[in-house]
C-alpha cells in the first residue's frame, strides 16, 4: 500500500520531500522511478500540455484524463491532482463533489486547490468527507486576474500577515500541506516553522519542507522563458529539435530507414 498523507506530514522535519509536476504516464513512470516522493497533475497542463494562455480554461474532466494516467504509472510516489478554476470556488457542495470526483475517478491521494482562509469552508468539508488536501497560497495563478499578474507575493508587511494567516486558518481547516508560490524564502521559512503542515515551496527559498517544480520547467521543454526559481537538469526541447531534424534529414536522402529496420 502507498503511503498516506498522515506519513508525508510525519516526515516535517525528518527529511525534506520532493514532488514534480507530470500529466502522462511515461512521465509519472519515471518520476516514479526515480524515488520523487510526490506528484502533481497540476492544472499547469492548461499551458504546458494543452497550449492555453492561463490555467483558467482547465476542466474537471481534463485533470481527471490526465491524473488516471499518471495514476497507472506513480507505483509508489503520492499523487496530488488540481481541482481547477471555477470547481470549488462556487459552493462547498460543488468542491466536496468535484474533489470526489476526482479522487474517484482518478485513484489519487489528495487534492489541491488555491486560496487561503476565505476557502476554509471548502477545505474542511473535502477533509471531512475523506479526502486529503493540500492548499495553495501566495502566487495563485487562478487569480491572475484579481492579482495583477503573477508576481512575488507578500512583500510588504501587510501582505506577508495576510500569508501566515492564509497558512493558519487553511493547516486549521485540516489541511495536510500547504503550497507556497512565489514567497519571499525568509516569509516561507517562518510560515514552516510556525506551522504542522507540510509546507511545499515553488520559487519560496530552499526552507521548506518539499519542493515542486513544474517538469517541463525543470527539463526545458519549451526552450523559451525560464523563471528564475527554475533550475534546468536538461534541455529537452534542444534534444528533441535535433532529433527531428535529423530524422527529416534521413528521410530525405534514404538513409532510413536502413537495412536493419526493413524486413
Ligand atoms: O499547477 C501547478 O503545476 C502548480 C504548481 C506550480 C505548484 O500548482
Amino acid at each position: 500500500m502507498k503511503h498516506t498523507a498522515t506519513y508525508y506530514q510525519q516526515q516535517k522535519g525528518k527529511r525534506v520531500l520532493s514532488m514534480l509536476t507530470a500529466y502522462d504516464y511515461h512521465t509519472a513512470s519515471i518520476v516514479d522511478e526515480a524515488g520523487i516522493d510526490m506528484i502533481l497533475v497540476g492544472d499547469s497542463l492548461g499551458n504546458v500540455i494543452l497550449g492555453y494562455d492561463n490555467t483558467l480554461a482547465v476542466t474537471v474532466e481534463d485533470m481527471i484524463h490526465h491524473g488516471r494516467a499518471v495514476c497507472r504509472g506513480a507505483k509508489n510516489a503520492f499523487v496530488v491532482v488540481d481541482m481547477p478554476f471555477m470547481s470549488y470556488q462556487t459552493s462547498v457542495y460543488d468542491a466536496v463533489s468535484n474533489a470526489g470526483r476526482i479522487m474517484k475517478e482518478t485513484n489519487c491521494q489528495a487534492v489541491k486547490l488555491e486560496g487561503g482562509a476565505v476557502y476554509a469552508d471548502r477545505i474542511r468539508a473535502i477533509v471531512d468527507a475523506g479526502i486529503p488536501v493540500v492548499a495553495h497560497i501566495g502566487l495563485t495563478p487562478q487569480s491572475f486576474n484579481t492579482l495583477g499578474g503573477y508576481k512575488v507575493q507578500g512583500k510588504t508587511e501587510d501582505s506577508a500577515r495576510k500569508l501566515m494567516e492564509d497558512a493558519q486558518a487553511v493547516e486549521k481547516a485540516g489541511a495536510f500541506a500547504i503550497t507556497l508560490e512565489c514567497v519571499p524564502a525568509d516569509i516561507a521559512a517562518a510560515i514552516t516553522q510556525r506551522t504542522s503542515a507540510l509546507t511545499i515551496g515553488i520559487g519560496a527559498g530552499n526552507q521548506c519542507d518539499a519542493q515542486v517544480l513544474v517538469c517541463h520547467d525543470m527539463l526545458d521543454y519549451s526552450g523559451g522563458f525560464t523563471p528564475r526559481f527554475v533550475r534546468k537538469y536538461a534541455s529537452l526541447h534542444d534534444t528533441m529539435l535535433q532529433a527531428f531534424r535529423q530524422y527529416k534529414d534521413d528521410c530525405e536522402n534514404r538513409t532510413f530507414p536502413a537495412q536493419e529496420n526493413m524486413f
